[in-house]
């Protein structure tokens, strides 16, 4: 499985943006704020519906009323869309066009595992934190 295609709309730092990724290891470069985390944060976001770091609200671009993470995951035999929309009223998930009532359904469609900085602290912390990232990381391959 891999994202072939992803589009930002009114996320954190970006208006309107389309990129294509390649299925073996992608690099993003750039400045100090120039939106390359944004762009790690969309992915687990869209897996996940949830901002790995602060208030979901705060992936909405300030001024605007919501966003759109829009995605085609490509596998071996077709090509599933994702969409996630966040509004201040609420969330909604679509896959292949058909909105996914039930949030808890529609996270496991895309696995992510993110590793940051922030999660150096795993090093420090006690058992009980890491066993939640492997429980976070396990659960989105059990059926
Ligand atoms: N909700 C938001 N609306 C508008 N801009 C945002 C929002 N959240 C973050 N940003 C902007 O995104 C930029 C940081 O992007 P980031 O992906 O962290 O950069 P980096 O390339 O250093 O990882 C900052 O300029 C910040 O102001
Ligand atoms: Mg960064």
């Amino acid at each position: 499985m891999h994202i072939k295609k992803l589009t930002l709309y009114s996320f954190r730092s970006y208006l309107n943006e389309s990129i294509e990724l390649s299925p073996k290891v992608n690099i993003f470069v750039g400045d100090n704020g120039a939106g390359k985390t944004n762009i790690l944060e969309s992915i687990y976001s869209l897996a996940s519906t949830k901002s790995y770091k602060n208030k979901d609200e705060d992936m909405i671009l300030e001024g605007k009323d919501f966003f759109k993470i829009s995605s085609e995951i490509e596998f071996e035999n077709r090509i599933d869309t994702l969409l996630f929309i966040m509004s201040r009223q609420g969330k909604k998930v679509f896959k292949n066009n058909v909105e996914i009532k039930k949030i808890s359904e529609f996270v496991g469609n895309l696995n992510v595992v993110l590793f940051s900085p922030e999660d150096l602290f795993l090093l420090k912390a006690g058992p009980s934190e890491r066993r939640k990232l492997i429980d976070l990381s396990l659960m989105q391959i059990s059926f």
